[in-house]
């Protein structure tokens, strides 16, 4: 059985830490990568860690997980509110998803309640700012051991 997760990461999040930190904090995607890599080693996880502001991008590596992944955890970003390409894609894949959002997408504009991406996700993080990521995979590991 796989033990490689896909962390992959929507439009804008490149910026983390720069980008309204008040709303998404001080860490950047570096740290967030670091601290995954770190706990995924704890949990015995292997991690592919992406971030793309082209759809297209994260479409591929759904399904390049669809063929070597046991689990994705995901923070689709605004793809979440508009991308039913990107649900599409989740929907080939057979193992757990967890979507993360660093802020409470429901404490925001009435825009961000929606997400497509929440139609396939097997549990959903929001407003644990970038704990949230490491709350997905231990969820993911979780549901590997359970069989999922
Ligand atoms: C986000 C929330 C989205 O609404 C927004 O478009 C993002 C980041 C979050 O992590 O809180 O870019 O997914």
């Amino acid at each position: 059985m796989s033990r490689l997760v896909y962390i992959l990461n929507g439009p804008n999040l490149n910026l983390l830490g720069k980008r309204q930190p008040h709303i998404y904090g001080h860490e950047t995607m570096a740290d967030v990568e670091r601290d995954c890599r770190a706990l995924a080693a704890e949990l015995k996880l292997d991690v592919v860690f992406h971030q793309s502001n082209r759809e297209y991008e994260i479409i591929d590596w759904i399904h390049e997980a669809r063929e070597t992944a046991c689990g994705i955890v995901i923070n689709p970003a605004a793809f979440t509110h508009t991308s039913v390409a990107v649900l599409d894609a989740l929907n080939t894949f057979d193992h757990p998803v967890i979507e993360v959002h660093i802020s409470n997408v429901h404490k925001r504009e009435e825009f961000r309640h929606k997400s497509f991406v929440s139609l396939r996700a097997d549990g959903v993080i929001a407003g644990c700012g970038t704990l949230g990521y490491q709350l997905g995979l231990r969820r993911i590991a979780q549901l590997v051991a359970l069989g999922g």
